[in-house]
């Protein structure tokens, strides 16, 4: 059963928002999958200084998408660049799968599509952890974007 806890946590997965001709991606190992709205949803935590923000803003839909051990050097990448300075899915050797809304990659092995429903910014006020404080010092904390998963792919 702890084993849910570690899926984002040990295994990483790529957060991507836009279309093929343009679109971001990015690691992301904090997340969560659960339920909102009665709708199946998943939450993850962007940080306002990455360029995948922007495209999370800007676009309605993103995908979560998962991979075998083997494309860990590529997920490493997609989370120590930025794709403001180099073109990452040139560079991570991952090929771009077009869905439509969104984009994922071929070599996930799950892909869950997202409607964007709803976003806020984490408040610092709120942390009751004084390490979560810490952890931002003067630098914004993570903005939410909650999605609701319309397709596993
Ligand atoms: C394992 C790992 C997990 C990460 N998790 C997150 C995350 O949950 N949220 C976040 O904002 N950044 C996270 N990052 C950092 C971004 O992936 C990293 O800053 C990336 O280069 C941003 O790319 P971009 O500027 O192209 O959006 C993570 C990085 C790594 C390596």
């Amino acid at each position: 059963m702890n084993e849910i806890f570690s899926l984002f946590n040990d295994k990483w997965a790529l957060l991507s928002a836009g279309t093929k001709g343009k679109h971001n991606s990015m690691t992301i190992s904090w997340g969560g999958m659960g339920t909102l709205w009665n709708k199946p949803v998943v939450t993850v935590y962007v940080r306002p200084n990455r360029h995948t923000y922007s495209f999370m803003n800007e676009n309605d839909y993103f995908t979560v998408s998962f991979y075998p051990e083997k494309y860990r050097n590529a997920l490493t990448l997609m989370g120590s660049k930025s794709g403001r300075d180099i073109d990452k899915d040139a560079a991570s050797g991952l090929t771009v799968k077009d869905l439509g809304k969104a984009v994922s990659y071929e070599e996930a092995e799950v892909t869950l599509l997202c409607k964007k429903i709803y976003f806020q910014d984490m408040n610092k006020e709120n942390m009751l952890l004084n390490s979560a404080k810490n952890f931002y010092g003067d630098e914004a904390p993570h903005r939410i974007f909650i999605g609701e998963v319309l397709e596993t792919i």
